[in-house]
């Protein structure tokens, strides 16, 4: 009972001062990684400069860097531009200080076509340079080196994106302009290369600099709750090192030795209280379920009683009877009965031996039977 109890007092301790530094609600010097995804496939870790909106405290991240579960695709991390809307995070890349996101609607072209995005107001920035692109809304026969968008072109028009500089407007004349804008397409590009910028649009962040950290495997983080100077902590040291699934097998774990320490509580509070349960809780108890003593005959007396072989003729002691009262068996050649002298009724043998060790009257006519009686205890229902 102590030993339950001292139990009980470091649990409570734990409870209350251990796990919401594990939850992450506690106080802003506890930022656990975390994830949209618990798929370690599909997960994105989400950990300083990030972190997840409405989920750690706000001292977690660095200003810009929210990020969101999608309500309705919950393995989806999504980042909000300020001037540009919702983006699906494919990747961050905290080493090179990275991040490749996607369109949701998966025609990235056309969002810089309409000028439709832009980082204003973000702490990102493109990671090539811009070039100044000429969008033309050709007709289908035209043949051009440049490869058509195809999230934007069909069977009758086809639209091409062309860097201003090298275009021909003489040339074209099945085409026309859309508008001019700048790509984040400098250098490299290939006929492919709209579609590429479809699936893989890399962004880059200078401030906070964390490399220095990341590179010794360590937690980038904010030195206290008030500035926004940096601390490079061990992963020992700090609980952020614990990833989300541990995170959840931890306070699932914590929860069932809660549910098992209550139980056991209340076991103990119920037990000492029957405990000290007053006599007449107690007798209620017995009368319900009563000691009843049946008395028998010990096998000196039982032995004494006349044993009768049957023969092949089977002559009955009552003629009429020919069945046993106990086992309701007919008494067939060779069989033995028993006779009880007292009230002169015959029975199987072997039937009415067990019956006279448990009492010590007569089955039939309740007479008792002489002899040494033997207590039996039992209790009936
Ligand atoms: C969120 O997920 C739903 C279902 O997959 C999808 O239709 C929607 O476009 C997503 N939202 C964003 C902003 O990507
Ligand atoms: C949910 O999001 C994941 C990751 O972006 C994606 O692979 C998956 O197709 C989405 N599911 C639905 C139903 O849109
Ligand atoms: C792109 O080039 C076109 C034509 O050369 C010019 O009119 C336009 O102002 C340029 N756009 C930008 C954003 O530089
Ligand atoms: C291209 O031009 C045709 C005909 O004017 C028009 O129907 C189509 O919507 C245009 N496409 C784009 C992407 O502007
Ligand atoms: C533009 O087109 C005209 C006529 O087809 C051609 O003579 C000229 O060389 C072209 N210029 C460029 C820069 O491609």
């Amino acid at each position: 009972m102590p030993t339950l109890q001292i139990l009980i007092i470091i649990f409570l301790f734990c409870f209350f001062f251990f796990i919401p530094d594990h939850i992450g609600t506690a106080s802003a010097s506890a930022c656990a990684e975390s994830a949209c995804s618990s798929s370690y496939i599909s997960s994105i870790p989400i950990r300083f400069p990030f972190q997840l909106k409405t989920l750690e405290p706000s001292r977690c991240g660095y200003e810009g860097f929210d990020v969101s579960c999608n309500k309705s695709n919950q393995s989806q991390t999504l980042l909000t531009l300020p001037s540009s809307g919702d983006f699906i995070v494919q990747g961050i890349y905290y080493l090179s200080q990275r991040l490749v996101i996607a369109d949701p609607a998966n025609c990235l072209p056309r969002r810089f076509l309409e000028h439709d995005f832009s980082l204003i107001g973000s702490p990102f920035s493109f990671v090539d340079g811009l070039e100044n692109y000429t969008f033309l809304n050709c007709s289908y026969q035209v043949e051009t080196s440049h490869g058509s968008i195809s999230c934007l072109s069909n069977e009758l028009y086809k639209v091409i994106g062309v860097p201003s500089k090298s275009i021909n407007f003489s040339a074209p004349s099945l085409c026309s302009v859309i508008s001019t804008a700048l790509v984040p397409l400098s250098g490299s590009f290939e006929s492919d290369g709209w579609d590429l910028l479809n699936y893989y649009f890399e962004l880059a962040w200078d401030v906070p600099d964390c490399r220095f950290c990341e590179q010794s495997g360590n937690v980038c983080g904010f030195k206290d709750g008030k500035s926004s100077e940096l601390k490079c902590s061990s992963i020992y040291s700090s609980k952020k090192g614990l990833s989300r699934t541990a995170n959840y097998a931890f306070t699932t774990f914590t929860g069932i030795i809660a549910i098992i320490f209550v139980v056991a509580l209340v076991l103990q509070l119920r037990d000492s209280r029957r405990a000290h349960q007053p006599m007449t809780e107690l007798s209620t108890v017995t009368n319900r379920r009563p000691l009843v003593i049946r008395i028998g005959l010990d096998d000196a007396t039982i032995e004494s009683y006349p044993k009768t072989q049957l023969g092949e003729s089977w002559e009955l002691p009552k003629p009429n009877d020919n069945t046993c009262p106990i086992c309701l068996g007919t008494y067939k050649p060779a069989e033995t009965l028993r006779t009880i002298s007292e009230c002169n009724h015959y029975f199987h043998a072997n039937c009415v031996d067990e019956w006279l060790k448990m009492s010590a009257t007569c089955p039939l006519c309740r007479n008792p039977s002489k002899g040494n009686k033997i207590s039996h205890l039992t209790t009936g229902a």
